[in-house]
C-alpha cells in the first residue's frame, strides 16, 4: 500500500501512521502470524523521532488492534479486533495447516516464476502458441451459430460431445464406446481427481510409474493415499513388478500413462499391456489408462489401448484434448463403466455442478470438422521436427550426451545430466538464464534427469533455450 506522510497538514504524524497500519492490518497486508515491524524499522521508514512510532502503536494498542508483547514486540491482536469486536482469522494457519496440499515448493516455484512469460519455456506441459488451432476456432465461431442451452447441462456431460467422442475413440483407437460410459471432465486432471476421490479412502495404497507426473501430484497424499512405484524403462513399467508390489502390499488402483509417459516419452510394449491386463484380472487391481498423447504418435500408428484389449471391465480410460488441441480448453474425459461413470459425474455435480457448454460445443465443432485431422497431421509433423531439433542442440554439447531414450510421440524428453546438482539450484540458475525445465526429481525418484517439453517450445528458440540450460549447468557444475 503507497503511503507518504504528509507534512503540511494538521493532522499529527503519529496520527497518519497510525492510521496507515490500521489500514495495513485490516487489509489483512499485515499478518497476525508476524510481529509487526519495530519502532525503529518504521522510525527509519517514515523519517521520524521513535516517539512517534511508539505513541502510534498507543493509538493502535488503545483501540484494541495490537497487543505489546515485553522483550518479543507489537503484535496484531487476533482475540478482539478493535472496539468493533470483530476476530481476525489466522490465514496463515488456514493455508498450511489443511488436508488438501498445496503443490511442492519446486512446482511452485515453475508456476509462479514472475518471469515466465519472457523466458524461453521449455517445462509447461502444453503445446506451443504456433501449434494451438486458434485460426481454426476463430472460422468455427464465424461459420457456425451458437444456439445451445445455457442452463446447467448433462451430469456427465454434453450429450452430443459424449457422441462425438465415441466417434473420435472409435476411429483413432478402434473403441467400441457408448455415450453413456463417457463422463466429460475438466481435462485428464479433474479425471484424476475425481476418481482418487469418489473410488479411493485414505489408507488405500495405489501403484503409480516411477517416475511419472502423478508422482508429483499432491492429489494422492491429500487423500490420505499411499503411492508405490513402479520403475519405467523404455517398454514401460514391468508386469513382475506389479506382481511382487501386490504381493506385499494390496494393490487397490494402478495408475499408468502407457502411451509417450510423461516424462520419459516411453510406449509400453504390447507383451506389457496383455500381461498387466491378466495380473489386473487375476488378482482384481483395476487399472487407471491415462491416454492423452497417444495421438500425437509421430508415425500416426495407435497401437491398442489397454482399454481396448481389456474385455473384463478393468480399465478406466482417461484422455483429454490438452496435449493435441488445447490446454485452455479444459476437455477431459472418462471412459468406464456404468455404475463408475455415474459415481463419477455425481461427485463432479458436487463439485461445479457439470461442465461449461462453450468449451464442449467449440470441442464438439473442433472435432466435427474437417479441419481436425489436417490440424492432427500437422501437429504430428511439428512436434517431431521440434524433438529433433531438441536433440540436436542437446548433442551440440558432448560431454552430455548420455544416450536418452528418443520418443516417438508424445511432447517430452527426459534427458540425463551428466552431473550431481540441486535441482532447486539448477533450476533457479536457468530461470536467471531465461529457460526453464522441470526437475527430475519433481517426477519421480531418480536424480540426475530434467524434463524438457519440446511440444511447448517454440521452432525459433528451442536451441537458444538448450544453450542457456548449458550456461546455468555450467556456472554451478565447476
Ligand atoms: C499423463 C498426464 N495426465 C494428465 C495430465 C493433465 O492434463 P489435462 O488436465 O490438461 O488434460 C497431464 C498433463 O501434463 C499428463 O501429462
Amino acid at each position: 500500500m503507497e503511503f507518504n506522510l504528509d507534512r503540511s497538514i494538521k493532522k499529527p504524524l503519529y496520527k497518519q501512521i497510525a492510521e496507515y497500519l490500521e489500514k495495513m492490518i485490516t487489509s489483512g497486508e499485515l499478518s497476525p502470524d508476524h510481529p509487526l515491524p519495530s519502532e525503529r524499522t518504521l522510525a527509519q521508514q517514515f523519517n521520524v523521532n521513535r516517539s512517534t512510532i511508539v505513541t502510534a502503536y498507543d493509538e493502535l494498542q488503545s483501540i484494541g488492534l495490537v497487543v505489546r508483547k515485553k522483550g518479543s514486540g507489537t503484535y496484531i491482536n487476533t482475540d478482539i479486533w478493535g472496539i468493533s469486536h470483530k476476530r481476525i482469522p489466522n490465514w496463515g494457519r488456514y493455508v498450511e495447516d489443511v488436508s488438501f496440499l498445496p503443490h511442492l515448493p519446486l512446482e511452485q516455484k515453475l508456476l509462479n516464476d514472475s518471469n515466465r512469460n519472457k523466458i524461453i519455456n521449455l517445462a509447461s506441459g502444453e503445446l506451443a502458441p504456433d501449434l494451438l488451432p486458434s485460426n481454426q476456432f476463430t472460422s468455427i465461431l464465424q461459420e457456425q451459430p451458437f444456439h445451445e442451452h445455457l442452463g446447467y447441462d448433462h451430469p456427465q456431460g454434453n450429450e452430443v460431445l459424449r457422441e462425438t467422442i465415441c466417434k473420435h475413440v472409435g476411429t483413432y483407437k478402434k473403441m467400441n464406446v457408448h455415450p453413456e460410459s463417457i463422463l466429460i471432465t475438466s481435462g485428464a486432471q479433474q479425471a484424476i481427481h475425481l476418481i482418487v476421490q469418489c473410488l479411493l479412502k485414505t489408507g488405500d495404497t495405489v501403484a503409480i510409474e516411477d517416475p511419472s507426473y502423478s508422482y508429483s501430484l499432491p492429489v494422492f497424499q491429500s487423500a490420505g493415499l499411499r503411492t508405490l512405484l513402479l520403475p519405467v524403462d523404455k517398454y514401460g513399467v514391468n508386469p513382475d513388478d506389479i506382481i511382487s508390489l501386490q504381493k506385499k502390499h494390496r494393490i487397490r488402483m494402478l495408475f499408468l500413462n502407457p502411451d509417450y509417459q510423461n516424462p520419459t516419452g516411453t510406449k509400453m510394449s504390447l507383451e506389457r499391456r496383455k500381461r498387466i491386463l491378466e495380473i489386473s484380472s487375476e488378482y482384481g487391481i483395476p487399472i487407471i489408462e491415462d491416454d492423452p498423447y497417444s495421438l500425437t504418435s509421430f508415425n500416426g500408428e495407435i497401437g491398442p489401448t489397454l482399454k481396448s484389449m481389456d474385455d473384463s471391465g478393468n480399465v478406466l480410460y482417461i484422455s483429454s484434448l490438452s496435449k493435441v488441441v488445447a490446454s485452455g480448453l479444459r476437455i477431459g474425459w472418462i471412459i468406464g463403466p456404468k455404475e463408475v461413470i455415474s459415481r463419477l459425474s455425481d461427485g463432479k455435480q458436487q463439485i461445479d455442478f457439470g461442465h461449461s457448454i462453450f468449451p464442449q460445443w467449440i470441442a464438439n465443432q473442433f472435432l466435427e470438422s474437417p479441419y481436425f485431422d489436417e490440424h492432427v497431421l500437422k501437429l504430428r509433423r511439428e512436434l517431431k521436427e521440434r524433438r529433433d531439433m531438441l536433440i540436436s542442440a542437446l548433442e551440440m554439447v558432448p560431454k552430455n550426451n548420455l544416450n536418452c531414450f528418443v520418443p516417438q510421440g508424445g511432447i517430452h524428453y527426459w534427458y540425463q545430466i551428466d552431473a550431481e546438482l540441486d535441482d532447486y539450484k539448477l533450476l533457479d540458475e536457468s530461470l536467471k538464464n531465461g529457460v526453464s525445465f522441470v526437475p527430475g526429481i519433481l517426477m519421480g525418484s531418480k536424480k540426475k534427469y530434467v524434463r524438457f517439453t519440446y511440444g511447448r517450445g517454440e521452432k525459433q528458440s528451442i536451441k537458444e533455450g538448450v544453450s542457456r540450460f548449458f550456461r546455468a549447468l555450467q556456472s554451478l557444475d565447476r
